[in-house]
């Protein structure tokens, strides 16, 4: 059975060649998809995920992430994970030691804090000069974000953090989707969320059936862009439905795009936050496809036949 490793078109190829390999050498796709998710939550160039993510409009940089395996449709999930190198790999274990699925917060520090996972400071420097940048465009005083970083923000952080998103900034997530010789597959998903949201602010990245969803026996999607979008919706449930139901991967992928990007077009989503959506998808038979409500979205895809990451352009779907 054909393996395959499908992710953002923003993952650096070493990470996806590094994943083909050890899927060349027999690993499970659970294996493959945490450690394609743990390189890139590592990678100082993403300011979207993991280490040197953009921070919440108070500097903390607060990370979502999921794990869902297809074969047995279980997973675990972080959200408002801080001060942990790799929240992927908390996230499988709220799946592998827990009757759970999401832990948040301060139950989800306390949770990794108790199996031992890695501490690390997540802002960067450089995430906090473009965190000060953000703050400084749209009007605070150095004294003012000194008195941020020393935990004394002002009383109307909701005004901040409003002003301060915006759809430039947007969010990325970092979806790897993974399909073993054993044509089994694994989803992960992990983003440091929307630039500058409010503090506990949490996307659609650990939302099973919103960010994420896998089922062996029909395929996987997962979404990347504004996930008050996907939640509200149920995006990747709703593909892998579609699919269950008899459509094609391309009839359920575009319903589904074209409903997210009925649900932006009206309001121009207020221009505040990123105003696009994204979905990577995988029907039962390993065939790849994207999916998005912008132009110029592009996915990687390493078959296993396939020296380097093929560069595949996402189906643009208006309203
Ligand atoms: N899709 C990532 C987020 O909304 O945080």
């Amino acid at each position: 059975m054909q393996s395959m490793i499908i992710a953002n078109g923003e993952v650096k190829d070493e990470i996806i060649l590094r994943g083909a390999a050890a899927l060349r050498a027999g690993a499970m796709a659970a294996d493959v998809a945490e450690q394609v998710a743990r390189d890139v939550e590592d990678d100082a160039d993403d300011h979207s995920v993991g280490f040197s993510g953009k921070p919440n409009i108070l500097g903390q940089v607060e990370c979502d992430a999921c794990f869902m395996v297809g074969a047995t449709r279980k997973a675990g999930a972080v959200a408002a994970l801080r001060g942990f190198r790799h929240p992927i790999s908390v996230a499988r274990q709220v799946m592998q030691r827990t009757p759970h699925v999401l832990l948040a917060g301060e139950g989800a520090m306390r949770f990794a804090a108790e199996i031992g996972a890695e501490r690390r400071n997540m802002l960067s420097i450089e995430a906090r000069a473009l965190w000060h940048g953000r703050l400084r465009e749209i009007g605070l005083t150095d004294a003012q974000i000194h008195d941020l970083e020393c935990g004394h923000p002002p009383a109307d952080v909701i005004g901040l953090a409003n002003a301060a998103m915006n759809w430039r900034d947007g969010t990325d997530t970092m979806n790897v989707m993974v399909r073993d010789t054993a044509g089994r597959l694994c989803v992960a998903v992990t983003t440091s969320g929307i630039s500058w949201k409010y503090p506990g602010r949490v996307g659609d990245s650990p939302i099973v059936g919103a960010g994420l969803y896998a089922d062996d026996r029909f395929g996987a999607a997962a979404c990347m862009g504004l996930g008050e979008v996907t939640i509200r919706l149920g995006t990747s449930l709703k593909l892998v439905s579609l699919m269950q139901g008899g459509l094609s991967m391309n009839e359920a992928g575009r319903i589904v795009t074209r409903e997210m990007a009925e649900m932006l077009a009206p309001s121009g989503s207020t221009r505040t936050h990123v105003d696009w959506v994204r979905i990577i998808a995988i029907d039962r038979a390993g065939t790849p496809a994207a999916f998005a409500t912008s132009q110029g979205r592009f996915i990687k895809v390493q078959g296993a036949d396939d020296l380097e990451p093929r560069l595949i352009e996402a189906e643009y779907v208006p309203a």
